[in-house]
């Protein structure tokens, strides 16, 4: 895909698709906001049923002229980086299902933003509604072309400066995001340890590497945690450890810990039906970090960061583990196994403590679809964070904030740590009370790290959506990719 810059007074062929973003109140006026020479829009068609509102969207199709999209923005107080966000979206998406394979946007100057603002949040919108994951539909259209069409490039006149540099910005991370989408929604069947594994190992960019921990490896460093995980599957574990420095002066480091559980049946606790069909899902956190550290290395972000993604599947057969069973975790720490389905804290326990002790970074954010309690807590369209660290804390709420990657801080009480106690091992991978379990499951994390500023970001609702929404398809959601990239642009 293209994303282009225009600048100047907007110009148009015949053949074009013009697009406009339009408030309710500038949707009275619609003949003073839109550019000389479409008079022809306003003096041939009654436009006075399209009211501007957010989510409104407007085709109308001309023989011999440009063809004129409007897109409603809602009323002025209200616009936000995501309707803005949104309203492009909905621009992409109406071209798709018109099988254009170009648009031309025009910005409008806003308010509340500045231009260089409002050319990011609408560039972003509108690639990121420019996704379908759709390769195993073997069904095309007569002429032989998909079915569902993409554009192939976007067009953006604006007043922005730098607006070039902006939209390649913009083309990096939303690209990425798409790409972390495209591996969550892959099958289990193809998507196992050994292929994000070799995902990463494939990567070649300047600063990166990319080293991998297999099966021996870990049964060497004594990491009983992820082995016990692993041990009803046929496919190898793997520990993926990425390292990008971009700042070779500077030897401060970020860590980012994805969960990467390729399949989570649940084990010898198998899930029932109706929670199993989607958890292909469950390495969403690996598939964020993967490609977050990706993009930082395409922006060749003057940062250093390690990327670690635990690898495996959660399995029932003979050699499952079992409840009631107890490992030795690589801290030294016992783990008394309460349910075989709380197995995303425990290959992560592992890599946390990994991740520390040899690694030593001065801060770690782990992001995980740890619990189905972050879904009942905050929905599919907010993530659950908790930190030991406030600096930390501010970094993720203000990217949050910046990129509509939306999340929540929940609380860390001294109450809780009694929770996870055992009787005859050192803690229990699940809680002795049956609520907060978004909190006891961090709480059973933070017992992993001794002092590194750490924090923890529960997806498990974001990553995924039971249905689209706004820029966000159906399915894979991204979630994760852009965020993480702010946060380390934040510290
Ligand atoms: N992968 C699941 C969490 C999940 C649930 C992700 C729904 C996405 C959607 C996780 O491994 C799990 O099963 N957690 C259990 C923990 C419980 C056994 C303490 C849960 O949330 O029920
Ligand atoms: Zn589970
Ligand atoms: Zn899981």
């Amino acid at each position: 895909m293209k994303l282009i810059s225009k600048s100047g007074s907007a110009s148009f062929k015949k053949d074009d698709t013009a697009a406009f973003f339009i408030t309710e109140e500038d949707s009275r006026i619609i003949s003073k906001i839109l550019p000389e020479g479409f008079s022809y829009l306003y003096d041939s068609i009654d436009l006075s049923h399209f009211k501007g509102k957010s989510s409104e969207i407007l085709f109308i199709p001309f023989k011999d002229k440009p063809d004129v999209i409007l897109s409603g923005l809602g009323k002025k107080k209200d616009i936000a980086s995501e309707s803005l966000r949104n309203s492009s979206a909905n621009i992409t998406y109406l071209c798709r299902e018109k099988s254009k394979s170009e648009v031309i946007l025009v910005l409008p100057d806003f308010e509340n933003f500045t231009s260089e603002q409002s050319l990011k949040y609408i560039s972003e919108g509108a690639v990121l509604a420019n996704y379908s994951f759709n390769k195993y539909i073997t069904k095309k259209n007569d002429d032989d072309s998909p079915k569902d069409m993409l554009l192939k490039s976007i067009f953006f006149y604006t007043s922005a400066r730098n607006s070039q540099k902006i939209l390649d910005e913009t083309l990096v991370i939303c690209s990425n995001t798409l790409l972390c989408r495209d591996l969550i929604n892959e099958t289990s069947d193809k998507c196992d340890s050994v292929m994000i594994a070799s995902e990463a190992k494939k990567l070649k960019l300047k600063g990166l590497t990319c080293s991998i921990l297999g099966k021996k490896d870990l049964e060497k460093l004594n990491m009983g945690l992820i082995l016990a995980v692993n041990k009803g599957s046929k496919i190898p574990p793997a520990l993926v450890v990425m390292k990008y420095v971009g700042d070779p002066k500077n030897k401060k480091f970020t860590a980012f810990v994805g969960k990467g559980l390729t399949f989570d049946s649940g084990g010898m606790n198998l899930k029932p039906s109706g929670h199993m069909e989607t958890m292909r899902m469950d390495m969403s956190g690996a598939a964020a970090i993967l490609f977050a550290v990706k993009s930082i290395a395409e922006l060749k972000l003057n940062v250093n960061v390690y990327g670690v993604m635990p690898l495996t599947e959660n399995m029932l057969s003979n050699d499952s583990y079992r409840p009631g069973d107890i490992f030795k975790s690589y801290s030294g720490k016992t783990v008394e196994i309460g349910n075989t389905d709380a197995e995303g804290r425990l290959i992560l326990a592992d890599a946390l403590a990994y991740t520390e002790k040899v690694l030593k970074p001065n801060f770690i954010i782990d992001l995980a679809t740890l619990t189905g309690a972050v879904i009942t807590t905050l929905g599919e369209t907010v993530a659950a964070y908790l930190s030991t660290n406030e600096d930390l804390s501010e970094y993720i709420r203000i990217s949050s904030e910046e990129t509509g990657d939306k999340s929540w801080r929940l609380p860390f009480y001294p109450d809780f740590d009694d929770r996870m106690k055992s009787d005859i091992a050192d803690i229990s991978n699940v809680s002795s009370e049956k609520n907060a379990g978004t909190i006891t499951g961090a709480v059973f994390l933070k017992s992993f790290i001794t002092s590194t500023p750490w924090a923890h970001i529960d997806i498990a609702g974001t990553a995924w959506y039971s249905k689209k929404r706004g820029y966000r398809p159906k399915n894979a959601t991204g979630y994760g990719v852009r965020l993480l990239t702010e946060i380390i642009r934040k510290i």
